[in-house]
């Protein structure tokens, strides 16, 4: 059921997309659904009033702990906001994140510490809820619905904010929120391949 409407969810991305964004995709020779999607994500940040439906968010949440994690930890927690006050709190704890007062949704994601590796492998929470992060964006892209991935941690002042607006324990550190709805304008991604920044095998070996 889920992965039907996964599927059906990249479906309308690939026939919604007859715009320049075909242009990326088609540069690569590529008609992989998948990395079709990846290819033509890119941050949105101005959405329409429409809201988004309980189940909508759930295949966001789900998508979320998909992602890898060391260990298969998954020392993560999601905080799913619809509140417009809390909204505007988050908005208000990043400076570029007032796009948040106008959303139907942010999904705040946080490291959970208590649910992490112990030692110097705490840190990579990090890593592991970046990479929730990632499959969200992409679900979100797949579904239709426009994203951005707003900094928090390591900025200190950003995460007292959030915690306190969301009233997180101790354990819980938002690594970002991300902004989600229904896109109001479908900006063009962009295209960031740059092969001088890939080796190959060796450093500064430039082709196979
Ligand atoms: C760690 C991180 C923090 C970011 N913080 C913000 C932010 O606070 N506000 C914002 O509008 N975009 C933010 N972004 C989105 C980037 O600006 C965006 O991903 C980048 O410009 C590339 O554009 P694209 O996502 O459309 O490919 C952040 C992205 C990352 C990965």
């Amino acid at each position: 059921m889920i992965m039907a409407t996964i599927i059906s969810g990249t479906a309308i991305q690939t026939s919604c997309s007859t715009n320049d964004n075909n242009a990326l995709v088609s540069d690569t020779n590529n008609d992989n659904a998948i990395v079709e999607s990846i290819l033509t994500r890119t941050s949105v940040r101005a959405y329409t009033e429409q809201t988004i439906s309980a189940d909508t968010i759930e295949l966001l949440l789900r998508a979320g702990m998909a992602a890898p994690s060391a260990v298969n930890k998954q020392p993560w927690h999601f905080v799913a906001v619809t509140d417009k006050d809390k909204l505007a709190g988050l908005a208000a704890a990043n400076p570029n994140a007032k796009m948040a007062e106008k959303a139907p949704l942010a999904i705040v994601v946080c490291g959970d510490l208590s649910k992490a590796l112990e030692g110097v492998a705490q840190e990579y929470w990090i890593q592991d809820c970046s990479a929730a992060t990632e499959n969200i964006l992409l679900a979100a892209h797949g579904l239709g619905l426009g994203a951005v991935w707003t900094g928090t941690y390591p900025k200190e002042e950003r995460v007292a904010a959030v915690k306190d607006v969301l009233k997180l324990p101790e354990t819980i550190i938002p690594l970002c929120t991300i902004v989600i709805g229904y896109p109001e304008d479908q900006p063009n991604p962009k295209d960031k391949w740059k092969p001088e920044n890939v080796s190959y095998n060796e450093f500064g070996i430039s082709s196979l």
